[in-house]
């Protein structure tokens, strides 16, 4: 194992402790497991809003990481109403107006999102720091994290290149991005399975122009983050956002 990884997997390991400290605090009611019939469509959702909030913390890099500015007014409740923006265009319809089982689970994942935001404010609205590290990967993994400890609902950002040990991809996970990988697969589509007592379900993503200043070329340089370059091109397959939940 190497340093940044063991430093990684330390601070995931605190950052979650942390987590569950505040969701200890604040009581979270636990969710109702989803209906067997249901868990495809509550799965898709729930990636909706990971993608529509990796899209919200992507698109307001340039605010987040000005220097200048102390307060960027990127808060827990402007991102939520973001987000359910977001996940309107995507996919047709409110949240407020999905099924009760997949409305209480998206609530939550919003919810968890809402907790990342919240708890990283102190870092976003610090003065006279440009790059703050708060990006989309930090956004998804946090929300993940919080949400594993609250309503045994699962996401991870997964992918054989981990850069941070948490996403690293489980048996089924593997097996998935291999799917994914060939060439035979049909393009962005999903794939899910029921496991035993849990639906497992994950979407591909890939590289994209935005993505190469950090996952580019050449590999192994230094990105703005100070960490290392894995060599990706446009259109290669980054990952996939990996989500399980129970079903009955
Ligand atoms: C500013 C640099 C930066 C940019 C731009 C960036 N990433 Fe990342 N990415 C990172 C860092 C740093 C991590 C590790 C985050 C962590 O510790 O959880 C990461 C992690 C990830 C992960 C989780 C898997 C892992 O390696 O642990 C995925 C998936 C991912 N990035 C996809 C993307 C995609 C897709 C884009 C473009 C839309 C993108 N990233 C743009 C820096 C970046």
């Amino acid at each position: 194992m190497n340093s940044r990884i063991e430093k990684t997997a330390l601070l995931t390991t605190l950052f979650t402790l942390l987590a569950l400290v505040t969701v200890a605090a604040t009581g979270f009611a636990g969710c109702k497991s989803v209906n067997k019939k249901n868990a495809e469509e509550t799965a898709r959702y729930i990636a909706d809003i990971i993608v529509a909030g990796r899209g919200i913390v992507a698109s307001n890099q340039g605010l987040i990481n000005d220097p200048q500015k102390g307060d960027k007014g990127f808060t827990p409740e402007k991102v939520a109403a973001e987000i359910k923006a977001k996940f309107k265009e995507m996919t047709g319809t409110d949240v407020a107006d999905l099924p009760p089982e997949s409305r209480e689970v998206v609530q939550q994942v919003i919810d968890a999102a809402m907790m990342s935001v919240k708890m990283n404010q102190k870092r976003i609205n610090q003065k006279g720091k440009g790059y703050k590290g708060y990006i989309p990967a930090v956004f998804g993994r946090e929300t993940g994290q919080i949400l594993k400890g609250r309503c045994n609902i699962f996401i991870k950002q997964t992918t054989f290149k981990y850069r941070n040990a948490y996403n690293q991809p489980d048996a089924f996970e593997k097996k998935v991005l291999k799917k994914f990988e060939s060439p035979d697969y049909p393009k962005g589509k999903g794939y899910g399975e029921l496991v035993g007592n849990n639906y497992r379900y994950l979407r591909p993503i890939y590289i994209k122009d935005a993505c190469l200043k950090c996952h580019g070329e050449p590999a192994g340089s230094t990105d703005p983050a100070g960490r290392k370059r894995e060599g990706y091109k446009v259109g290669d397959l980054r990952g996939a956002i990996s989500v399980m939940f129970p079903v009955k």
